[in-house]
């Protein structure tokens, strides 16, 4: 029987489609009264900022670090606080409304800014085989596509639609229909004991920015051989800064790499985007190295 909501088959146009119109297009940078957190509608959705220059640092730096661990024959665990949907159609109205994944992977292909060989790429090729030409993989698909069978994957998705195309995108992966920061404090330090958390939130609540710092921290103290990696937007408006200079205060040995691009649209507020990562793989320099030359270039 169809299901209600993802309809028949698991076409590409059925699996990105799965979230009810209209959504908003406005940029995550607003923010929600924290008290109804996380009870509230979440407006933010991922299909119209997928593919654009943030993803691309994000998802070229994560889908490294995942290859580095795969590397090795031990198992590992991924874990993800906000997983969006997992799949993402280039080539439907969300994306096309906003023209930030032309800026951002397509222009990337285009112009041959990463090797064939960088794992992105290869991930790329996969998705794109299975799911046609327009295809985007978001985090989740990333990871399922690097990990093997012996390795666990743990998303967290609080939007309903978004959790029902996840579950679709990453059947491998256990799925958590819960607050993400809630769902890794339970769960580290997982088993396998080998692995990476992603921290991206769409920062839609200002409290988003106080309690990273406090959450890095617990995560850590509990799993100190964990990768952590946290995404954050730079902001005109530098609304970030303090969350920085906490998380550098507690960790001075992190990883900070920020790129900067011009704003998607006149006005807008992100004028780049930061990846914080605690317990960094080694050789990760080199890879950081070739983000900064292909953004200097933009
Ligand atoms: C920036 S998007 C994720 C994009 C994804 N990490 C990627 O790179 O493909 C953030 C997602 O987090 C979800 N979300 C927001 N607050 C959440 C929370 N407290 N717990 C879990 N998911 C949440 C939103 O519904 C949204 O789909």
């Amino acid at each position: 029987m169809p299901h209600p909501i993802r309809g028949p088959s698991s076409s590409l146009g059925q699996r990105c489609a799965a979230v009810p119109p209209p959504p908003p297009w406005a940029p995550p940078l607003f923010f929600f009264s924290d008290l109804d957190y996380p009870q509230r509608m979440l407006s933010y959705q991922h299909a119209y900022h997928a593919g654009n220059l943030a993803d691309f640092q994000k998802h070229a730096l994560l889908a490294w670090m995942l290859a580095y661990l795969t590397d090795k024959p031990k198992p590992m665990t991924y874990i993800e606080t906000h997983a969006g949907r997992g799949l993402y159609d280039l080539g439907g109205d969300e994306a096309r409304k906003t023209g930030e994944a032309e800026a951002g992977i397509s222009r990337a292909l285009t112009e041959g800014w990463l090797p064939e060989t960088h794992p992105l790429r290869q991930v790329l090729a996969s998705v794109r085989r299975e799911y046609g030409p327009d295809a985007y993989p978001g985090s989740p698909l990333i990871a399922e596509t690097l990990l093997r069978p012996d390795d666990v994957i743990h998303l967290a998705e609080l939007h309903p639609a978004e959790a029902d195309a996840l579950a679709d995108a990453a059947p491998f992966a256990h799925l958590h229909r819960e607050d993400g920061f809630a769902m890794a404090n339970a769960l580290c330090p997982p088993m396998p004991r080998r692995g990476l958390l992603l921290i991206d939130p769409s920062f839609e609540v200002k409290a988003d920015y106080d309690r990273i710092p406090r959450f890095i921290g617990q995560i850590a103290r509990k799993w100190n051989v964990g990768v952590i990696a946290l995404w954050y937007p730079l902001l005109a408006d530098a609304r970030h800064g303090p969350m920085l200079k906490a998380l550098q205060v507690a960790f001075p040995e992190a990883l900070r790499h920020e790129v900067q691009f011009p704003p998607a649209r006149p006005g807008h507020g992100m004028v780049g985007s930061g990846m914080f990562v605690v317990n960094p793989p080694f050789g990760i320099d080199e890879e950081t190295r070739r983000l900064d030359a292909i953004f200097a270039g933009l």
